[in-house]
């Protein structure tokens, strides 16, 4: 399907295989339907976590350490506070303390896996990193707290810091990656991957860099909390309120009953917002402290200084094949960075185990410790950068066989997945090639470019590829006498039509009309979701609401139902409204619940792979004088399983390949090698694609359901940000015969 003009009715295509979670038939799912939270947010009616209104509101602002390893000897905030409006100055000479964040996260609890620093906050006189905060002013207008917080004189005793990525990584200061907590592929091999390289007819051995990037959701950071004895309300722009309130729990001491987090709209997050950052810890310790509410909002200098971003990579991607183009051996190796408070390893080499048919393949990621403000997920976490090496090294490979670079992709094309030798659940990378390659007119381009005046024109075309994950979810559904039906689950609404999808789930499990359903989420009153991230999301809670409707349509033929009777029907004869729940936030339910998840998970790992796939194809046009490159025609066909909602599916895969152009052309958070200070953090300095920089994205859906997720879902959410950076390198590859390997692809690296 295209959906460039939208299809009325999109109804899932017939499953290749039995499925365990048949999704019910009904008209809702897959169609295009607008989402529901578009009105409201663009009428500027939806309330976002900086904008609640409470009485006696305080505002609080931070002091951020500009060197990035020291000690603090001495705070002067007299100055502060005798600026008029000001409440409190809290630093570590006055505040108590928060309690540790766990040293070690666990994939059974995993508020402990969303720590985003392990930093005492304002517990200690120790600098970790440029821009840590090191003091908080909270005062009666924001104003004030702002003018105060640039008043306080703090002074420090520098240490020894660590901050040049690529110094630490030439200077061998890497640390191999072993185990992967829970990520299938950071490590591994199988054959002799050097020996067969060394072997083979053809060898493409590259060397790439990516630098690190910022988030840069549209919504900065923002929260505003308000304490009620032990009792707590945040409003925060959160990507997963569970787990979120589970670690507000832990560091404040309080029981997690006791913590009330409320994120009905988000504005966007790619990951930066699935972790409890600086910005957050301190508005709920001012509250606490003052006993006033407190909002603060970090700006968007601050949000780049106190959050995490994406870990630059070095990457080796060496490809051995014979006189045919098959593949005899891959190597990729990947060297990211972390931080001594935090960050971990993410899988830029894992698809390079999974993508192509190689009887050798070595796969390793090593990790350099750098004295900065630790990396964290943003959207395709590894993929997006991995994909960058991997799918430049095979158009090189191609180009350098003199083979096209689709059916080089098509000869090596695996039966089982290379590293592993497990079976695909789901793979329909040569119809997504075969698609692409038809709707962008593949083979009537011009190998090795074109001039048009000024400008050589190229084409290019790499794989998306990223795995397909599941979590535990609960909800409870109630079908009403009156037809109506309400679900209920503290899931994450974005931006993505979580809660649109979700409806359109239920009115066809239930056999009801889409506006008879009603969604509540984005309250940790309600039964518990998992993080919005990596994918997740959409099958995870489809999978909770095909269960409880499962489980009502049993209480409900229970109730007498007659033949040929709907629910809702029996319900109005028998005068009834029937409410069930599924799973269990608390107690030994849910102990279980994170048994039988790992367990599930471990066994689907050693089963299956699971992915979302796709093939992009772009036309870039590259000043011949400048090297200036602009994007100017891109399709994309994927296979995310099952397509919920085709708008909003087209919808995520664009706004990743939207993130894939900045990841290609110009994003890059440059650090200052002396003193660990960002220094571009801002988007007048980062930059971002805007409007003339995005060309018309056609998007192709497959629509097949994947036989082993829940309704087939694979998830929309980050696969298209994958394969981007090498789509556009690969087009200006063939439009200049310029090789580049390090991103982004300015002026400079590909001017003549
Ligand atoms: Mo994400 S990086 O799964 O929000």
């Amino acid at each position: 399907m295209t959906t460039t003009t939208p299809a009325p009715a999109i109804r899932p295509a017939a499953p290749s295989r039995p499925r365990p979670h048949a999704p019910e038939s009904g008209p809702w799912v897959g169609r295009p339907v607008d989402r529901r939270d578009g009105p409201t947010k663009t009428t500027g009616t939806a309330t976002f976590s900086a904008e609640y209104q409470l009485p006696d509101l305080a505002h609080g602002w931070l002091v951020h350490a500009p060197i990035a390893r020291a000690r603090i000897t001495a705070i002067d905030d007299a100055a502060a506070r005798a600026h008029p409006g000001v409440l409190t100055v809290l630093s570590h000479l006055n505040t108590p303390r928060l309690k540790p964040s766990p040293a070690r996260p666990s994939l059974l609890d995993m508020s402990t896996m969303v720590g985003g620093t392990r930093v005492d906050y304002l517990g200690t006189d120790e600098v970790f990193f440029d821009g840590q905060p090191v003091a908080v002013v909270v005062a009666e207008s924001l104003e004030a707290a702002q003018y105060a917080a640039s008043l306080v004189q703090v002074d420090y005793a520098p240490l020894p810091a660590t901050i040049d990525f690529a110094a630490a990584a030439a200077a061998g200061r890497a640390t191999p990656v072993k185990q992967s907590l829970g990520m299938p592929t950071l490590v591994g091999s199988v054959g002799d991957a050097d020996a067969a390289l060394g072997r083979a007819a053809h060898v493409v051995d590259l060397h790439f860099t990516t630098p690190g990037h910022n988030h840069n959701a549209l919504e900065p950071h923002a929260t505003t909390a308000v304490w009620d004895g032990d009792r707590v309300t945040v409003w925060d722009a959160t990507q997963g309120i569970d787990w979120f309130r589970k670690h507000l729990a832990l560091r404040f001491d309080v029981p997690v009953e006791s913590v009330r987090v409320i994120a009905p709209f988000v504005g966007g997050g790619f990951g930066g917002k699935g972790s409890v950052w600086a910005g957050t810890l301190l508005t709920v310790l001012a509250a606490r402290v003052t006993g006033r509410p407190v909002r603060m909002a970090l700006s968007r200098e601050a949000v780049n200084r106190v959050v995490g971003g994406r870990t630059p990579t070095r990457q080796r991607v060496a490809l051995g094949a014979d006189a045919d183009g098959r593949l005899t051996s891959v190597i990729h190796e990947a060297v990211l960075r972390n931080s001594p408070v935090g960050g971990g390893p993410e899988q830029v080499v894992g698809a390079s185990g999974d993508l192509y048919a190689s009887p050798h393949v070595r796969l390793v990621t090593s990790m350099v410790t750098l004295d900065l403000v630790p990396n964290t997920f943003m959207r395709a976490p590894g993929e997006s950068t991995g994909s960058f090496g991997l799918e430049s090294a095979v158009d090189q490979l191609a180009h350098d066989l003199g083979v096209d670079p689709l059916e080089l992709r098509l000869r090596n094309e695996p039966e089982t997945s290379a590293l592993h030798h497990r079976a695909f659940s789901h793979r329909r990378i040569r119809e997504l090639l075969h698609v692409g390659a038809e709707a962008f007119g593949w083979a009537d381009r011009t190998p090795g470019g074109r001039r048009d005046g000024s400008q050589l024109v190229g084409h290019g075309l790499a794989l998306a590829y990223h795995p397909a994950w599941e979590f535990p979810a609960n909800v409870t559904l109630l079908l009403r006498r009156d037809g109506t039906a309400l679900l209920r689950c503290g899931f994450q609404e974005m931006g993505m039509g979580t809660a649109t999808v979700q409806a359109q789930v239920v009115a066809d499990a239930l056999g009801i009309p889409f506006d008879a359903v009603h969604v509540d989420y984005g309250d940790s009153d309600l039964p518990i979701a998992p993080n919005a991230g990596g994918s997740t999301q959409s099958a995870s809670i489809a999978a909770a609401v095909l269960r409880s409707a499962a489980k009502l349509r049993r209480a409900v033929s229970q109730l007498h139902q007659r033949p040929g009777e709907s629910l809702a029907q029996t319900l109005t004869r028998v005068g009834r409204d029937v409410e069930v729940s599924v799973g269990s936030d608390v107690g030994v339910g849910a102990a279980a619940t994170s048994v039988r998840f790992i367990a599930t998970t471990l066994l689907n790992q050693r089963r299956w792979v699971r992915a979302a796939s796709g093939a992009h194809f772009c036309e870039v046009r590259v000043d011949a004088d400048t090297g200036e490159v602009r994007v100017t025609r891109w399709v994309g066909a994927f296979d995310i399983g099952t397509v919920l909602n085709a708008k909003t599916a087209a919808s995520q895969l664009r706004g990743g390949i939207v993130m894939g152009l900045g990841l290609a052309l110009t994003e890059e958070t440059v650090v200052d090698g002396r003193t660990g200070r960002i220094m571009n953090a801002g988007l007048a300095e980062y930059h971002v694609p805007t409007h003339a920089d995005v060309p018309h994205i056609d998007i192709h859906l497959l629509d097949d359901p994947d036989p082993t997720m829940p309704l087939g879902v694979l998830g929309a959410g980050e696969v298209g940000i994958t394969g981007v950076g090498a789509a556009i390198a690969n087009a200006v590859f063939d439009a200049t015969g310029r090789r580049v390997t390090d991103l982004p692809l300015t002026l400079d690296r590909v001017a003549p």
